[in-house]
């Protein structure tokens, strides 16, 4: 395959932005028929270079070839006319529309009296999603589907009968193991028929399961391209980061104090749902101590948090105590005023808002702690925004750049910050490091380490078990809604935990 002729290259690739250089004179071949894994630090350029090479953004300097020949695409529609498509990293489908309509977005097939030929859509849509060996009803509704179905949706829609290349980026950052699997197989018989696969990840073990080549990029270079067979996971995390990482998983034994939450039997049930998706679950958790919440997709985990922080009051009954005080919580508000802190694990659609500048963002919810000793000023607001943006290395050129121009690993330490600029006693957090690189994610575990060893009390919900025994002192397992096992850290493991998580399984067996 190595002596085949590129089927998409780009020569010298220049992208400017005020203040940095994304992209710093990049060649990049994809071969045809090829798994090509693209990792990098979080802001390194990966979803710049694969906007540019689908038509989605233009570059400063630099060619493109197609088939050996120079290309300008003119917009994504060219690109995708021309065989070559995008997977974005952030799912672009309209909820309320249903997934024919969502596939033929833009390029609705018409009737000559101008009618919307749904039939035709759905039947067409049916069979697209046939091939790809998806089992997804055309007519459901978008916000009906799982994330991971809704995924296939959105890659059902980069697809034609001519498509050539198919950029993916990051697409399993957000769906369960099952759908991974599902996605790989996917990947596999498109690259049997031909079509070459461009891979977002920052999970290397991903990489290696499925690419035939993996280039790395670091600050907008080009690091080297390895082949599968050079490639290994210290090799590829050397050149990410430039040199040598130290231990992943920061772990210290904290001075635990007493009880900060209890939370007995907390139930929560969905409208009109015939089973609660949060079934009496008690738990507490001290200062100074780590609560890994560990289950599968769809478990109730994102839920607990979520009730237990006030947004789903008149779904949720429950005796939450905060430092021995029994408390009510029925809004963000009351949860922020007793001191929890919540990482949302839907972060675009919760905790940001894109058209504002980093430092807007981070003193967004945070007007208290500025008004406190001084009216709100405009300098108390930028001096707190960058220590943030220092402490957590957020890749931006100056912290009055806008949220939407910063790579999405860095958007998600935005975020963070905003947290815990609120210096919460219970933090909780939701999937922290999901799209964050090796590096920052360390960066992450530190601080998770830190604010323990000064006192706080620290929940964090994962679907990364390695991560969970990293770092937890302890670990509650739900499964279906239901807390199914503890484990203290002397005693928990991989397969204690998996068992725990599956349905069906006696963990006592
Ligand atoms: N529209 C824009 N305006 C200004 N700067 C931008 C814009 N788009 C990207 N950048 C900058 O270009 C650099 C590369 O960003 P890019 O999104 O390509 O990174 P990435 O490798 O995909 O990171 P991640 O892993 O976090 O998704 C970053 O420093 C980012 O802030
Ligand atoms: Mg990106």
């Amino acid at each position: 395959m190595s002596d085949s002729c590129p089927v998409l290259s780009c020569d010298r690739i220049v992208k400017r932005y005020p203040g940095v250089v994304a992209l710093d004179s990049v060649d990049f071949t994809v071969l045809p028929g090829e798994v090509h894994g693209l990792i990098g630090e979080n802001g390194a350029g990966k979803s710049t270079l694969m906007h540019i090479l689908a038509g989605a953004n233009h570059p400063d300097e630099g060619v493109i070839h197609l088939d050996g020949q120079p290309v300008t695409f003119a917009d994504p529609r060219d690109a995708i006319d021309r065989g070559i498509s995008l997977v974005h990293q952030e799912l672009n489908l309209v909820p309320y529309l249903s997934v024919a309509e969502n596939i033929f977005l833009g390029c609705e097939l018409v009737s000559q009296f101008g009618f919307i030929r749904s039939h035709e859509q759905n039947r067409r849509c049916r069979k697209l999603l046939a091939d790809i060996d998806a089992t997804i009803d055309p007519t459901s509704e978008v916000n009906r589907l799982r994330v991971g179905q809704q995924q296939v949706v959105e890659i059902a829609k980069a697809l034609n009968t001519n498509t050539r290349v198919v950029f993916m980026d990051e697409p399993t950052s957000a769906i369960s193991d099952q759908e991974v699997e599902s996605l790989f197989e996917l990947i596999a018989s498109l690259r049997r028929s031909g079509v070459s696969i461009v891979y977002v990840s920052h999970k290397i073990d991903e990489l290696l399961q499925i690419c035939d080549r993996i280039t790395v990029l670091r600050d907008g270079r080009l690091v080297q391209t390895l082949s599968r067979a050079d490639a290994d996971q210290d090799t590829i995390v050397r050149l990410m980061v430039g040199r040598q990482l130290e231990e992943l998983y920061v772990h210290s034994d904290a001075q635990r104090s007493q009880q900060r939450l209890q939370v007995t039997s907390l139930q929560f049930t969905r409208k009109n749902a015939t089973r609660p998706t949060v079934d009496d679950v008690s738990f507490s958790v001290q200062g100074g101590e780590v609560l890994g919440v560990f289950g599968l997709m769809g478990a109730g985990r994102t839920e607990l948090l979520e009730s237990i922080y006030g947004l789903h009051p008149s779904q949720t009954t429950a005796t939450i105590q905060v430092d021995g005080q029994t408390v009510t919580i029925r809004s963000a508000e009351d949860a922020l005023r007793h001191g929890l802190g919540l990482l949302p694990e839907d972060r675009k659609r919760q905790g940001l808002i894109l058209g504002m500048s980093v430092e807007q963002n981070i003193s967004l919810s945070n007007i208290a702690a500025i008004e406190r000793a001084y009216v709100l000023s405009a300098r108390r607001e930028r001096e707190l925004a960058q220590t943030f943006v220092k402490q957590f290395a957020v890749r931006t050129p100056s912290v009055s750049n806008r949220v939407s121009t910063l790579s999405g690993g860095n958007q998600q330490k935005v975020v963070l910050s905003k947290v815990l600029l609120r210096k919460p006693r219970v933090l909780m957090l939701d999937e922290p490091t999901r799209g964050i690189d090796v590096n920052a994610k360390r960066e992450i575990y530190a601080l998770i380490d830190r604010l323990k060893q000064e006192g706080m009390a620290v929940i964090v919900v994962s679907s990364e078990l390695p991560e969970l025994l990293g770092i937890a002192d302890r670990v509650m397992v739900m499964c279906e809604g239901r807390r199914t096992a503890e484990y203290d850290r002397p005693e928990m493991n991989e397969e204690l935990l998996m068992r725990a998580a599956v349905p069906g399984v006696d963990v006592h067996g």
